[in-house]
């Protein structure tokens, strides 16, 4: 039978693609949507202002928001979460209390003592740092969206080789500053040169993931800066990377060609079957050719360039799925086969 679960935040960005994504899903079945005191009470297809290539589905448009704010109890004990950070903060930590697992796309957690930043193919041993919440339930947070994006090509290359120093620069899409975000005239025919808390959440969160578990978390020792930019791209964030690293380009480029994690081992339902695929023409990866590949779940590297020690590649990523949704699905799967939950 499958499991039922809750989406908060539903009427979102992510929350969006959290209902597309979990339609026919063989692990679980969404029973209850969620949103803010404004959509409550309103049939799903009545309260979302849909903006997804494909319609509504079926099973959610005559689904009733409810509002965690109206009546705090929820019945699933599976949450997926896309809510605002400041709502998360303490709306989260109760429904783990009370023994819900919560797998959050939020900022709020990611840094607690015992709460992982999980991408499966990167760290999924992260995963066993649930047990030491203390709590019923638990929280599972996925990384920024464009941490994630990043740390799956540096993962490939950290299992073979030493690296170190990097300089990424980033232009990410409108998507990711949520439905309402940026208004037209901010951002059309336009690159906003700063993102508040972006590069912190880049510096901090990629020394987390590649770091180690061992009852406690201890970060992966490197220097990295970050440059975030906002671009008028409707879904992906590209990433320009630099990095030292110890190996020639042939080895670089099979490293990352080959790389594959538990994920695909374990043959998840959302498990892209190629994390990273690699492009030999110079004008890709773009958003509008390659934000979809692997389902939105695969990172696309190009641009590979090897000189005096400095690698260089552009990543693309899709914010709402890989870095978001289709990310938090993919630490459920795992946590489901992992009998967690
Ligand atoms: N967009 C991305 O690419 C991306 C990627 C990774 C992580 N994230 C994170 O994911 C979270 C959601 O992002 P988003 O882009 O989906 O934001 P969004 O489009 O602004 O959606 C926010 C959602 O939260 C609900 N909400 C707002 N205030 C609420 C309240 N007081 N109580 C309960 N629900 C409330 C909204 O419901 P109503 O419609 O009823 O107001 C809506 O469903 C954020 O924390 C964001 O940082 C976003």
């Amino acid at each position: 039978m499958k499991k039922q679960v809750a989406i908060m935040g539903a009427t979102g960005m992510v929350g969006q693609r959290f209902v597309s994504l979990l339609e026919n899903h063989p692990f679980f079945e969404v029973t209850s949507l969620y949103g803010s005191k404004r959509s409550a009470g309103k049939k799903y297809k009545d309260a979302v202002q849909w903006v997804l290539e494909k319609d509504i589905p079926e099973y959610a448009k005559s689904i009733v928001l409810k509002s965690f704010e109206d009546s705090p109890t929820v019945q699933e004990n599976i949450v997926f979460s896309a809510l605002p950070s400041d709502v998360a903060n303490t709306l989260e930590t109760e429904l783990a209390k009370s023994g819900h697992f919560v797998f959050s796309n939020t900022s709020s957690h990611r840094y607690d003592e015992f709460v992982p930043i999980l991408i499966p193919e990167v760290n999924p041993d992260h995963i066993e740092a649930v047990k030491f919440q203390g709590t019923k339930g638990f929280i599972v947070t996925n990384a920024n969206c464009s941490t994630t994006g990043l740390v799956i090509p540096l993962k490939a290359l950290l299992d073979r080789f030493k690296i170190s120093d990097l300089f990424v620069v980033t232009m990410q899409a409108i998507s990711g500053a949520g439905i309402h975000g940026l208004s037209a005239l901010e951002i059309h025919g336009n690159v906003l040169p700063y993102i508040e808390k972006e590069e912190e959440k880049i510096e901090i969160e990629t020394k987390k993931i590649l770091g180690k578990f061992v009852q406690k978390f201890t970060d992966f020792d490197i220097n990295i800066f970050a440059r975030t930019n906002r671009v008028p791209v409707r879904e992906g964030h590209t990433e320009v990377v630099f990095l030292k690293v110890e190996a020639y380009l042939p080895e670089i480029i099979s490293a990352l060609r080959d790389f594959r994690g538990l994920p695909q081992e374990l043959k998840l339902p959302t498990a892209p079957l190629k994390p990273i695929i690699i492009f030999e023409d110079p004008l890709r990866p773009q958003p509008v050719l390659d934000v979809n590949n692997g389902n939105g779940m695969s990172v696309s590297v190009g641009r590979i360039r090897l000189k005096g020690g400095i690698l260089t590649f552009t990543v693309l990523s899709h914010n709402t799925i890989r870095g978001a949704a289709g990310g938090s699905i993919l630490n459920a799967e795992l946590a489901y086969v992992k009998g967690l939950i």
